[in-house]
């Protein structure tokens, strides 16, 4: 297939990206995080025993591999009440589509009918189109309010590592990418359980999500370019380490993590600066495809969290996808084919 961009306008979205990219690091500063070796913090989750799972001799990074067999995933041995959660990611290259590579934090396996979950997942793509990022929101439970983001990214993800960081607060969640907050979710009374409260354990996987990652199952994995590969490194995970099952149910959210929230409150990762906000909307006004804030067809009402901005609202169509980024991409595609995801617990609406 033809890639869809014609190349001179490949070449002024590169010049664009990467004056965004200039104009993003003067305004933010790396994290000060400590990393941790696998062995400290993870435990494998699945395709290890087909040797999916590939750990570097300092046992700093991981490969995950995607076979014509298995995936391959892995987890965090323990459960935590808040923290930040962030890992370096290497997306596969060459052709991914229905290939997906997920971060994510989850007390599915405990909670089963009241889980919270917090997403970071990629979608791959076909040949010549983008990855594409989508970010996710559940909390005890809320299955059937997927409050789905999804954006294209300033760079190419499968050339170099990039942090992806999960900040998870008593008041409230950023998502990040490098130090750029691209999402902000802020506790409110209205959001009630909807907001993840639950001690959560955090997952990265890759998976074969043919039947709905890419235009809605349109393209599924295609083996003769398997195997697909994906590292992680810089493994941060920070937080208050906590047993599910001792949790009474009527227990404050941050009992027995008390010092731990103070801490990571104080964290410079836990408050967006004024030059951080202007790089979150700088990015979101870019490179947003897609916010179910905007989703009127799905959601007449929008949710509580949601600050519908009216100079914003009129880039969005109805339907909660841009009007102007990506709109070369779904002249390709078939709207409106969407099914929800199978894998890994998540309900995710497909990717348009
Ligand atoms: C980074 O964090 C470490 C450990 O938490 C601390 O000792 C150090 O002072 C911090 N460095 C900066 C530049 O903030
Ligand atoms: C979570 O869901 C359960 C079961 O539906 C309900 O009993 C509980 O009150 C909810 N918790 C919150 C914080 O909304």
């Amino acid at each position: 297939m033809a890639g869809f961009q014609s190349p001179p306008i490949r070449r002024i979205l590169t010049v664009l990206s990467v004056l965004f990219v200039l104009s993003l690091s003067t305004a933010v500063s790396a994290f000060n995080v400590s990393t941790l070796r696998f062995d400290e913090a993870y435990t494998p989750l699945f395709g290890h025993h087909n040797g999916n799972l590939i750990r570097s001799s300092d046992d700093k990074s991981v490969r995950l591999v995607l076979d014509r067999y298995t995936g391959s995933g892995f987890a965090s041995s323990d459960l935590y009440q808040h923290g930040l959660f962030s890992a370096s990611i290497k997306l596969p290259s060459d052709y991914t589509a229905g290939v997906v590579v997920a971060f994510y934090t989850s007390n599915g396996d405990v909670f089963r009918d009241t889980h919270d979950e917090l997403d970071f997942e990629f979608l791959g793509n076909v040949h010549g189109k983008p990855w594409r990022i989508q970010t996710n929101v559940y909390g005890n439970g809320s299955t059937s309010r997927g409050r789905e983001e999804r954006y294209l990214l300033w760079f190419d993800p499968t050339k170099e590592f990039h942090r992806y960081s999960i900040l998870w607060t008593e008041t409230h969640i950023i998502f990040y990418i490098d130090e750029v907050p691209i999402r902000e979710v802020v506790r409110s009374d209205a959001m009630g359980g909807d907001y993840p409260s639950k001690p959560m354990a955090v997952y990265a996987t890759l998976w074969d999500g043919s039947t709905w990652a890419t235009s809605g199952g349109r393209y599924p994995v295609n083996y003769k370019y398997s195997p697909f590969v994906s590292e992680f490194s810089d493994l941060v995970l920070r937080g208050c380490r906590k047993d599910p099952i001792q949790q009474s149910p009527s227990a404050a959210a941050g009992d027995g993590c008390a010092a731990s929230d103070a801490e990571l409150a104080e964290a410079e990762y836990a408050t967006i600066t004024p030059e951080r906000r202007q790089a979150m909307l700088k990015f979101r006004h870019k490179y947003m495809t897609y916010s179910y804030c905007y989703d009127a067809r799905r959601y007449p009402v929008p949710f509580p969290e949601c600050d519908v901005i009216p100079s914003e609202r009129v880039r969005f169509r109805d339907t909660g996808n841009s009007n102007i980024v990506g709109i070369r991409h779904r002249r390709h595609v078939k709207r409106g084919r969407r099914v929800p995801a199978v894998g890994m617990g998540s309900n995710s609406q497909a990717a348009i």
